[in-house]
């Protein structure tokens, strides 16, 4: 049954396999791309397996009342849409999902925009979008009997395993780039007990590595490469669409660092096309940092049909990322929904960030390039006035406290850096001030900051 309900193709050459013919670096045997999960059931010619979008709205709002553990899960609740399991007591759940969709007061009346909200993915339980798709391969990994996982990572992901791990009873492995990735991502993978190495080398680095070990080790891959972390992770477009009463943004602007993510909610807008749930798709536009930005200078120099790696350098940690595995999927889903890619500097992501904190709701810094990316795409016109947009929020601001701080404390950009941002800048930090432990001494703060 598991069988025929999902199987995998590949990106690159089209080959089909079954889910459980995938190698351990889940790279097709025939041209080294990666997969996707289809679904044939859903091609039938004469429609009578496809599943009903009425009845799947219907079903997936019920599910919002309902107390049983796999419904209160933002993922689970639209397992429709998901490889199936062939023993749903497999399923490890942290009740992901379902995050909000806040309304960005204050930014869109500083960019004229009539709608622009911001799905804020680090609202999730260990405060990332990475939750969304390490429940659905985590639980393929504990279905099939694995013991331990693995992932490299630039903190999320290893953070998202650890805890799922820790859920599951499984172990978990996380290889890090040594001192390059935010203390509270490292103390989570502490915290949930996964077996943390740091490497001296960077992301693509520790991804090498890691490659190699589970091909030799019985170790299942949790990174994105792994097809069925992307299906987790497509259900922010399902629950977008349906916060939306089953329209769509024009606008969707998502942080690229490995480009998963990008192609994961490409393919879940995409699928809810082809199943009648929606009637078109939002522009998908992937913003990355000016040091770690290999897709956007593809899109200049071949229109995305290649990739040169660079090496990788930003503050943004997150997407601290030269060779994305993604980058294919990423240019499909830019392409056929006519968004773009464009990249931001170090300023216009500190200030973006800032402005996103301004709006009570805080993000880290590699979910603040959306906001600096659609500042461009306002001032150029890509982006119209009466368009809605939806920003995808990646990170909880607690993940990099460091940045923050160093930010308002003005120790975070050089110089050279913030030249030309000066007075922005200076604007939006709030500095924590030494004063006295006396009420005068502090109504002499207030009064002075505030003449
Ligand atoms: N935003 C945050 C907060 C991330 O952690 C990542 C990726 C991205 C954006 C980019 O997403 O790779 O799918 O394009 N973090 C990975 C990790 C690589 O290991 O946690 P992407």
């Amino acid at each position: 049954m598991y069988e025929q309900v999902h199987q995998l193709r590949c990106c690159g050459c089209g080959a089909q396999i079954k889910a459980l013919d995938s190698k351990p670096d889940f790279r097709c045997s025939e041209c080294g791309d990666l997969y996707e999960v289809e679904y044939p059931g859903w091609k039938s010619k004469d429609g009578t397996e496809r599943p009903n979008a009425g009845a799947l709205k219907w079903l997936w709002r019920e599910r919002r009342a309902s107390n049983e553990p796999l419904d209160r899960s933002g993922v689970w609740r639209f397992r429709e849409f998901l490889p199936i399991l062939e023993d749903f007591n497999n399923a490890v759940t942290l009740f992901e999902g379902n995050t909000p969709l806040y309304p960005l007061l204050r930014i869109s009346k500083a960019l004229g925009l009539e709608q622009l909200f911001a799905k804020h993915q680090g609202m999730n339980p260990t405060g990332s979008f990475k939750d969304t798709g390490m429940t659905s391969a985590l639980s393929m990994a504990r279905e099939r009997g694995f013991k331990w996982v693995a992932c490299a990572s630039t903190g999320n992901t290893s953070a998202a395993m650890a805890a799922y791990a820790a859920r599951a009873g499984m172990r978990s492995l996380v290889l890090i780039p040594q001192g390059k990735i935010a203390w509270g991502k490292l103390a989570q993978a502490m915290d949930y007990g996964a077996v943390t190495c740091q490497l001296a080398t960077d992301f693509d680095g520790c991804v090498k590595v890691l490659t190699r070990i589970v091909k030799e080790e019985p170790i299942y891959l949790l990174n994105s490469v792994n097809p069925f972390r992307l299906e987790g992770q497509k259900t922010p477009a399902l629950e977008i669409a349906e916060a939306m009463e089953w329209s769509v943004p024009d606008h969707l602007i998502v942080p690229g660092g490995n480009l998963a993510n990008s192609s994961a909610l490409g393919k879940g807008f995409r699928e809810m096309k082809e199943l009648g749930l929606i009637t078109r798709i939002p522009k998908i536009s992937v913003i990355q940092a000016a040091g770690a930005n290999p897709l956007a200078r593809s899109f200049v120099e071949s229109d995305g049909k290649s990739i040169t790696p660079v090496e990788a350098k930003t503050r943004a940690t997150a997407i601290r990322i030269g060779n994305p595995a993604s980058w294919r999927k990423a240019a499909r889903v830019i392409h056929e929904s006519g968004g773009c890619c464009l990249d931001v500097t170090e300023a216009e992501i500190a200030i973006a960030k800032a402005e996103i904190g301004a709006e009570g709701l805080g993000s880290e810094p590699a979910s603040a390039v959306t906001l600096a990316g659609l500042k461009k795409l306002v001032a150029d016109g890509r982006v119209k006035k009466s368009e809605s947009v939806v920003l995808l929020l990646t990170g909880h601001t607690l993940k990099d406290a460091d940045y923050t701080i160093d930010f308002h404390r003005g120790t975070l950009l050089e110089p050279d850096e913030a030249r030309g941002h000066e007075s922005e800048i200076a604007k939006l930090q709030h500095n924590a001030h030494v004063v006295d432990a006396t009420p005068e001494a502090v109504l002499k703060h207030l009064k002075e900051i505030s003449e």
